[in-house]
């Protein structure tokens, strides 16, 4: 176990950060991986004039890269504001893990997955704000990844 995962994967697994749910909620994002099985919710709070993400929770029920890969991915957004938020991809997560072994890179998808559903969710219930191009462009992958696994 120790050789395949490195010492902040099993650190985060270990004591995860941000884990639960944020009640008063602004946004909410559900994603699973059809194959694995594996689910999040990520849940935000955001402030309205700033689009700084104030806070973050997650709950992953899933195997032990889900649970690094979401809590590493709450404590790079939080405090960050929505278009910075967006530029976080799996990539910068699986580095700021000191890597992933090749079957658990999914793991990370579903993390960077999570947070831009739940932005998606913040634009939905926000017509009246104009989301930033790359928010565009995840969702419309993400459309794209849930069409093709169903
Ligand atoms: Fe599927 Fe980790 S095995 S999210």
């Amino acid at each position: 176990m120790a050789d395949f995962y490195t010492d902040t994967v099993l650190e985060h697994f270990r004591n995860p950060r941000n884990a639960g749910e944020i009640e008063d909620a602004d946004c909410v994002g559900d994603v699973g991986n059809p194959v694995c099985g594996d689910l999040m919710r990520i849940s935000m709070t955001i402030n309205d004039e700033t689009e700084v993400i104030e806070d973050i929770k997650f709950k992953t029920f899933g195997c032990g890269a889900a649970i690094a890969t979401s809590s590493i991915i709450t404590e790079m957004v939080k405090g960050l504001t929505i278009p910075e938020a967006l530029k976080i991809s799996n990539k910068d997560v699986i580095a700021k893990l000191g890597g992933l072994p090749a079957v658990k890179i999914h793991c990370s998808v579903l993390a960077e997955e999570g947070i831009v559903k739940a932005l998606k969710d913040y634009f939905d219930k926000h017509p009246e704000k104009t989301a930033p191009p790359e928010q565009e462009e995840k969702a419309k992958l993400l459309a794209a990844v849930e069409v093709h696994e169903h």
